[in-house]
């Protein structure tokens, strides 16, 4: 789809758009009062390094790079402590060793943190016995406590979650840079109640081995001090963009290049419920300079994949766009090859990755939202299974976890079943992989891809 010149892109061009999802502030006067103090604040990221991950993702995009994204479905304003950010961190690191040292292949590490606040909803009321309420959005616009209070949308929650991604983003580059993630330390992330585990067992012998490679390189005389790669990650944040009043407010030009960038995160993506083509999501991701995602759900059509690719990558940049697929195990084969055909055929160098989450979830018998890792396994499964046979590469997983020890997902190696759910049940969202599970999940994707490489 082309514009005519008269309606050229701005930060604010999507309010001229139909926008799903939005909640209903009730204040706007307010509501400009808390954009302008938002547009007043310094940017989270730096536009270079956003360009530093496009790069990165092109290296994904051309099969020589794997992508992990992984955190929170929904970050809490009441849950942003030092110790939650730094066990969701060491999980992810946990990750990426195993996938890293499995493979030979780069890792490139993006957290779903530091922004990650806003949710899209099935309905805009819920109603328990009787009342009605604005429905839970996530903390950057209400609270999830069922009272007229805590539903009414505040648009102040909009600099609060700025406020806390701020911190959490500090916390994160302090981590990367400052010693945390230092290969040297690969052991101490292995935290105690998953040590124990079977899984993290396993994970200990590569901890095991990857320090005696560390001594081995030492010994034959190499300054590992010297080596900044070995003592420091690059760590990406990314979130939903979907209350765009939000990212308008941290969406500046970059003074290097003179284009606009999204500076709440490295990467944002466009939801499920927000692509449509006309929309204000798809109208404001199209002009930012960041690397942006899309999920791509059962109900979309190859040529709706291909329309969206042209409106989000004209240009045809690896690295620039990223589908995220979510199928659901028991669809993934028969929908997803069309899908990456067309989009390939097309001419846009994508990278594709799998959400094996949000398609596999279900409410378990007390009514827990759940979702089975054997579902989610069985999910990546068919996603590399279709990949293999299309040639194509299976570039990355896009996960929801947490570095407790919660029970939201069922199965996995500590065999989690529907009667243990209400033991730690602490999403506010969707239920995650617990550390375990998580790390569990790692070395069954790292098997798969060493058998892509193979092949
Ligand atoms: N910097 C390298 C990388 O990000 C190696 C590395 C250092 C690493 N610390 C790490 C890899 C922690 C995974 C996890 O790949
Ligand atoms: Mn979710």
């Amino acid at each position: 789809m082309r514009r005519d010149d008269a309606e050229q892109w701005h930060p604010g061009s999507w309010r001229a758009r139909e926008v799903a999802q939005q909640p209903a502030w009730p204040d706007t006067e307010e509501l400009k009062r808390a954009e302008a103090r938002l547009s007043s604040l310094p940017p989270l990221v730096f536009a270079g390094e956003a360009r530093h991950l496009t790069d990165q993702l092109a290296e994904v995009a051309a099969g020589r790079a794997f992508l992990l994204q992984a955190g929170d479905c929904a970050e809490s304003f009441h849950d942003g402590s030092a110790d939650a950010i730094r066990d969701k961190l060491k999980v992810i690191l946990q990750m990426a060793v195993v996938l890293t040292y499995a493979t030979g292949v780069p890792v490139v590490k993006v957290g779903r943190i530091a922004g990650q606040f806003a949710k899209p909803r099935s309905a805009e009321l819920e109603e328990i016995d009787g009342v009605a309420l604005e429905s839970f959005r996530g903390h950057m616009v209400n609270d999830e406590a069922f009272d007229a209070e805590a539903r009414r949308p505040d648009p102040w929650r909009l600099v609060e979650a700025y406020g806390q991604s701020v911190a959490t983003l500090n916390l994160l580059r302090a981590f990367t840079k400052g010693g945390f993630a230092d290969l040297a330390r690969v052991q101490a992330w292995n935290q105690e109640f998953v040590a124990t585990s079977s899984e993290g067992r396993r994970y200990t012998k590569i901890a095991a081995e990857i320090e005696r490679a560390l001594t081995f390189m030492r010994a034959c005389g190499i300054d590992l001090n010297k080596e900044h790669s070995l003592h420091e990650v690059d760590f990406y944040t990314s979130h939903e963009a979907l209350v765009l009043n939000y990212e308008e407010a941290l969406t500046r030009r970059d003074s290097l290049t003179g284009s606009w960038y999204d500076c709440s995160a490295h990467l944002v993506w466009i939801g499920e419920r927000t692509r449509q083509l006309d929309g204000a999501h798809v109208e404001f991701a199209s002009g930012i300079g960041n690397p942006i995602a899309c999920k791509l759900g059962p109900s979309v059509a190859p040529e709706d994949a291909v329309e969206l690719a042209e409106r989000l990558d004209p240009d045809r940049t690896a690295g620039r766009l990223t589908f995220i697929t979510r199928l659901g195990a028991d669809r993934v084969e028969d929908l997803l090859g069309p899908i990456v055909e067309a989009v390939s055929a097309a001419g846009h160098l994508v990278v594709w990755t799998c959400d094996p989450m949000h398609g596999n979830t279900f409410a378990a018998d007390n009514g827990r939202k759940t979702r089975r890792f054997d579902d989610i396994l069985r999910e990546i499964r068919g996603f590399f299974a279709v990949h293999r046979s299309l040639g194509t590469w299976a570039g990355g997983v896009h996960v929801e976890l947490t570095g407790a020890e919660v029970t939201e997902c069922l199965g996995g190696a500590e065999a989690i079943g529907q009667s243990d759910l209400d033991e730690n049940y602490t999403s506010m969202c969707d239920p995650r992989l617990n550390a375990r599970q998580s790390l569990d999940l790692a070395f069954r994707v790292s098997e798969l891809l060493s058998l892509e490489r193979a092949a």
